[in-house]
């Protein structure tokens, strides 16, 4: 939707009320090429309908900012956890779920969010046919804290007309196609909201009014067409920008033959890693490139199948972040290593089952397993990368782990490089540079607190000025934090610590 004035009615279906979007200008300043100064920040307005049954997700509760207005909330990142916090904001600033307004519907709440791709999207890259999603479509972007929320995974299907289709599939676990669907379906209705292709640089407090204490954050985003930088100003910020592509250190030369799964395209060859990422694609490869050889490169002695039984599930429940994160530094290290097959380094179990069919289906026709179009190659670290030849194909030295000695290395060659070498979610540190006076730990760490606040220094900013961080506190918050597991409570949590209790 284009900035400026634009009103935009929807109407759902005869019994469902209606949306009513307003956008207005309100505080950025976007300096672009030629040095001038524009405004604009397009937002939304609550209805003025009233609303009936299921209108709490109906009567989006995000106040159009005005001109030289600040935003109460800046939320950088329009993930699956930016998107849980414009539902929770809908959801519990809206009316409830009988159809009233809630005590807290005059609150009107300035947001942004700050999305550096264009358009909604959720891990693009890996979109790859047949993969299912890994948690029960229970744990949407609403369920458990509202099961009667507009937003929840089932009305998206009953929106869609598949409601009936989709329980024939007798499955709690859908494509994560259908889903990354659900979670764009949901996206939409907060259009006006978000600001897509801005990439935010940095956050630095700023004294904005009384030249005292620090007052507001200031946060700095680059337009990633245009390369036009903007400011906002707004006294909350919350930093939801999940992981980056982990590259090993041996393959930090720009090579556009060595992808990481999260940019997985066309020619392949080898695989590197052994948790799910890499053995969906090693997997889709093979259906992918049906002539293509593949190798899977792994440290590990096995593919492990990732722990879903349901006591150790229930790490993943909202309740267990509380115990989590009251347990002491060498019990949260132990928790987190014990459970870390939940997550880390694993595959799904159906998955895994498929891959060594198909490796075993070329046992009947080839026993010598060297001689395989599609190998396993594990106990293998990458310790040299190299190009060679005129064909550029990508030389890889791999040392043998279960040699003895450790010093039994051999060369493989490939035409690609895929690394399934996972994510590292600390994008946060850099941001926040500009943030290191007000940071009340002397360490210079970022600590959140229960309800993902940062500790700040109170004695240099003032009460009403907050950050908050999603996604990156694993070592506080428990393995649940950097997956959708939690996304439902945590942003009610997130959104009453920011908005409840009358504080904004
Ligand atoms: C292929 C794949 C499949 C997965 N499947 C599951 C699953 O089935 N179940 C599960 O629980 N978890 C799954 N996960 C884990 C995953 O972390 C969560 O699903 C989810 O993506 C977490 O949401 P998020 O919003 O925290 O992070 P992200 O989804 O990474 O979203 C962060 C957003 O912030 C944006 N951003 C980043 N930096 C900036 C910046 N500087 N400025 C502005 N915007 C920025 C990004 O473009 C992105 O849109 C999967 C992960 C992968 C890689
Ligand atoms: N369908 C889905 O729902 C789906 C699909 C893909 C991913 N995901 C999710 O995404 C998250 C990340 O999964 P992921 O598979 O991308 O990452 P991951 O589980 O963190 O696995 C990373 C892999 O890379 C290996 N590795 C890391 N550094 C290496 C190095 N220097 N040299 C060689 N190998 C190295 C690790 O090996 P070691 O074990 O030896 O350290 C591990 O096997 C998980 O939450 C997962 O569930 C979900």
């Amino acid at each position: 939707m284009a900035p400026g004035l634009i009103s935009e009615q929807i109407r759902i279906d005869n019994s469902a009320p209606m949306f009513l979007y307003e956008s207005r200008d309100s505080e950025m300043v976007q300096t672009n090429s030629a040095g001038g100064d524009e405004v604009h920040n397009p937002s939304l307005e609550r209805s003025s309908q009233k609303p009936g049954h299921q209108a709490n997700a109906l009567t989006p509760p995000l106040s159009p900012t005005e001109r030289n207005e600040m935003n109460d909330l800046v939320c950088i990142g329009f993930g699956p956890a930016g998107l849980g916090i414009a539902v929770a904001l809908n959801d519990m600033y809206g009316s409830d779920t009988t159809g009233n307004a809630g005590s807290e519907t005059t609150i009107r709440q300035r947001v942004r969010f700050l999305e550096k791709q264009s358009n909604f999207s959720w891990h693009p890259g890996m979109l790859l046919p047949g993969a299912k999603m890994q948690i029960s479509f229970i744990k949407d972007l609403a369920t458990l804290r509202d099961p009667r929320s507009y937003f929840t995974f089932l009305n998206y299907l009953k929106e869609e007309q598949r409601l009936v289709q989709f329980t024939n599939l007798s499955t709690f676990l859908p494509s994560r196609l259908e889903f990354e669907r659900y979670m764009r379906w949901a996206a939409n209705h907060f259009e006006s909201s978000v600001d897509y292709s801005e990439e935010v640089t940095s956050v630095r407090p700023i004294r904005y009014v009384t030249g005292q204490k620090y007052d507001r954050l200031e946060i700095e985003s680059r337009n990633c067409r245009t390369g036009h930088t903007s400011k906002r100003i707004s006294k909350n910020v919350v930093i939801a920008v999940g992981g980056y592509q982990s590259r090993p250190a041996i393959f930090q030369k720009h090579n556009h033959r060595i992808l990481h799964t999260s940019e997985y395209l066309t020619k392949i060859v080898a695989v590197v890693g052994s948790g799910q990422s890499a053995a969906e694609v090693f997997n889709d490869l093979h259906t992918r490139y049906p002539n293509a050889s593949t190798r899977l490169i792994m440290r590990d002695t096995a593919l492990r199948p990732s722990d879903d039984s349901p006591f150790v599930n229930e790490v993943f429940d909202p309740s267990a972040v509380d115990t989590f994160y009251h347990a002491d530094r060498h019990q949260r290290d132990e928790a987190i290593k014990k459970n870390r097959a939940t997550n880390y380094s694993v595959v799904r179990l159906p998955l895994l089952e498929h891959i060594y069919e198909s490796m075993y289906t070329q046992s009947i026709e080839e026993p010598d397993r060297s001689k395989w179009q599609h190998q396993i190659l594990p106990s293998r670290d990458v310790v040299g990368v190299s190009e060679e030849g005129a064909d550029q194909k990508i030389s890889l030295a791999l040392r043998r782990l279960d040699s003895g000695d450790g010093k039994n290395e051999e060369n493989a060659s490939f035409d690609a490089v895929i690394l399934a070498t996972g994510y590292k979610r600390d994008q946060h540190i850099a941001m926040l540079e500009a943030c290191q006076e007000i940071n009340s730990s002397k360490d210079g760490s970022w600590t959140p607190n229960r309800d993902y606040s940062l500790g700040l220094d109170r004695s240099m900013v003032e009460a009403d000025v907050g950050i908050w961080l999603q996604g990156a506190n694993e070592s506080s918050h428990g393995l649940a934090d950097s997956l959708l597991s939690i996304i439902a409570t945590r942003s009610g949590e997130l959104v009453q610590s920011i908005f409840g209790n009358g504080k904004r």
